[in-house]
């Protein structure tokens, strides 16, 4: 009686299926935002908060978005830093199980002296390699891994490009999505594998929950 009384409230929770509420909101100019707590629908697993700024070599802000929403497992991003003699990008998807996520810091400059690393060094617009030039760069003891980011985006604004460069230790193979002002716009991040036993305490929870919501 028990077992099948218990056996019944383990159906009627899977059947119900466990939804999350987020906050949902999105900024051009600040990496913070506020908005109203909504129910994610059922392909969502967990809150996030999402955030990409693209800077020229001098510094200046090609541009930034930052999000609260609704997202999946295979979304969350610890904050990387991409650079080449071109462009900075920085992103980050933090996920949490409640309402607004917290972007962790991004690693900061002259942390972390490791060994150099020396990754190709390209930039090209409207194309996805980069053969046409065969530039290096040694990269800086934080930023030890070669990375290569595609980006396209399609809208109001059409560009697409295509570079090679250093990436913080963080990166991982990642595409990020975002809308802004009437443009969809894709970054695929790629890194070049390193070999890591570490696994994040944050990721085991995630993967345990996410086997539980199966069963
Ligand atoms: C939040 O919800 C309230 C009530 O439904 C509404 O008046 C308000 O405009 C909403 N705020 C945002 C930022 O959407
Ligand atoms: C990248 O570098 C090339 C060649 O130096 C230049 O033509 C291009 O405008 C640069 N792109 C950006 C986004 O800085
Ligand atoms: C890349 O494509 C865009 C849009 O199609 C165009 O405006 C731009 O001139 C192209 N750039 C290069 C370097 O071919
Ligand atoms: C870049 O390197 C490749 C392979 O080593 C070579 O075939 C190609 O000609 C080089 N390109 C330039 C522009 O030097
Ligand atoms: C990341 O993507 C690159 C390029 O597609 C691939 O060579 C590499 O094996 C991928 N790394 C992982 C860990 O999947």
């Amino acid at each position: 009686m028990i077992i099948s009384g218990l056996f019944i409230v383990l159906i009627s929770f899977a059947g119900t299926g466990y939804s999350i509420h987020c906050q949902q909101c999105s900024s051009t100019t600040e990496k913070n935002c506020k908005g109203n707590e909504t129910k994610c629908s059922s392909m969502f697993d967990l809150c996030i908060s999402k955030y990409i700024s693209t800077k020229d070599i001098k510094g200046q802000v090609i541009e930034t978005y930052f999000s609260r929403g609704c997202g999946k497992l295979h979304d969350c991003l610890d904050p990387v830093i991409f650079t080449n003699d071109n462009i900075t990008v920085e992103m980050s998807v933090e996920c949490c199980w409640h309402s607004i996520c917290v972007l962790k810091d991004f690693p900061s400059k002259n942390k972390h002296k490791g060994k150099e690393v020396k990754c190709k060094n390209c930039y090209s617009d409207n194309e996805s390699t980069c053969n046409k030039n065969n530039n290096t760069m040694v990269c800086p003891g934080e930023e030890p891994k070669c990375a290569s980011i595609n980006y396209q985006s399609k809208g109001k604004v059409n560009k697409n490009f295509f570079t090679q460069g250093c990436a913080t230790k963080s990166c991982k193979n990642n595409t990020v999505d975002w809308k802004m002002e009437g443009t969809s716009y894709t970054l695929q991040l790629f890194c070049k594998a390193t070999i890591s036993l570490g696994f994040s305490p944050v990721i085991l929870l995630l993967v345990a929950f996410s086997v539980i919501k199966l069963l």
